[in-house]
């Protein structure tokens, strides 16, 4: 048992245990999001009751009525944040207080209730009491938390959902990209749109990934790696990839400038492109939240002024973006390699997070493993 002001969590292991060869099976390539732990949490919510029935239970398959409002209207949220082995064997958790947030952020905006941030760290800790073995200790591994909410209400009605459910499941995860850190090449999508003003396109909602999908396999088709989305209005201003934030690089060495598109209310606010931003200006590099055109990108490709690009997400830490096609022509980033800036914020990153560096602006939440 354990709680927060307002929820007491019941705590009910699991009976079958993976036997620890099994696991460390499992965790030498675990690939991304592809295997789960033993454990999962789950709150519930209804109108009337708010938040209860916080419990830790083992990882199981769930049964939904093919009535939930969820499978038809998708009134759904999630999250992704990453818990980290220590260097000293302990286990942190990268900024779970700013996903917490963000995780308020995107259920206010899809009609759900918000979960108290104290009731989001504490199922954090509940699941990792139970499940720390699972956080992996390679370097570039790390325990992938995936917080989940939904309406769980049986109707087919279109309405906030009066019943909803709060999931948080774990998975063991290499790198995102099945190449790891390997430049990838991008197509800029000007027939589709992930966001409009006025949209979902800064909320953490499935329906803005489903949407993206047939831009997706468009960019498949044309033999690129990723989709970038342009602005929904002028079809001209850069937004994000795929589902990551997106980052530019201009100039060299101590000299380089870094710019992150500006949070205008259709892209993502993401937690790694926030910590970039930090980190790029605590290594002495000027960063900036701006705008950029799909002509400015080529020119400043050409001229060599715009030196690197790189895509950012908690999954996939940062990824070069080395080749862009569209359907007005192509053009390399750089020397098509990995940038030298994006590779040492990477590593900065990567250093706080696996607790190899300082943390100054104390990121890291330690949590309590001993059981
Ligand atoms: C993340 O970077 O955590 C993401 O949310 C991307 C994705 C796996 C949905």
């Amino acid at each position: 048992m354990s709680s927060t002001p307002t929820l007491t969590f019941e705590v009910n292991r699991s009976k079958v245990r993976t036997p620890a060869a099994e696991r460390e099976r499992l965790l030498a390539d675990p690939g991304f999001g592809r295997i789960f732990t033993e454990h999962m949490v789950r709150i519930s919510w209804t109108a009337d009751r708010g938040w209860h029935g916080a419990a830790l239970i083992p990882y199981a398959p769930l049964t939904l009525d093919p009535g939930t409002s969820v499978l038809h209207y998708a009134q759904a949220v999630f999250e992704g944040l990453k818990a980290f082995r220590q260097g000293g064997g302990g286990v942190a958790v990268f900024r779970p207080d700013r996903h917490a947030v963000r995780f308020r952020n995107s259920a206010r905006r899809l009609a759900l209730p918000e979960l108290p941030e104290e009731a989001f760290l504490e199922a954090i800790d509940v699941l990792l009491a139970a499940d720390h073995e699972w956080v992996p200790s390679a370097a570039e591994h790390s325990l992938y938390l995936r917080p989940m909410m939904f309406a769980s209400e049986v109707t087919l009605a279109v309405h906030p959902a009066v019943n909803v459910t709060f999931l948080l499941i774990a998975s063991p995860s290499g790198s995102y990209f099945p190449r790891g850190v390997k430049p990838v090449s991008v197509w800029l999508s000007e027939d589709f749109s992930r966001a409009a003003p006025g949209g979902t396109g800064e909320a953490k909602t499935g329906g803005n990934y489903a949407g993206g999908l047939l831009a997706q396999a468009q960019a498949s088709a044309q033999g690129c790696d990723q989709v970038v989305w342009l602005d929904s209005r002028d079809h001209r201003w850069i937004e994000e990839m795929g589902g990551m934030n997106l980052c530019f690089v201009y100039g060299r060495g101590n000299q380089a400038r870094l710019m992150t598109p500006a949070l205008t209310g259709t892209l993502l606010p993401g937690v790694t492109r926030d910590s970039l931003l930090t980190i790029g200006s605590d290594l002495g590099y000027a960063t900036e939240e701006g705008r950029i055109s799909v002509d400015e990108w080529r020119h400043g490709c050409e001229d060599g002024s715009l030196t690197e690009v790189f895509a950012c997400g908690t999954a996939a830490v940062i990824t070069p973006v080395a080749a862009v096609k569209s359907a007005r022509g192509a053009w390399t980033v750089g020397d098509g390699g990995a940038g030298e800036v994006s590779m040492r914020l990477r590593r900065a990153l990567i250093d706080i997070q696996r607790g190899a560096a300082l943390d100054p602006h104390e990121w890291l939440y330690h949590v309590r493993v001993s059981d």
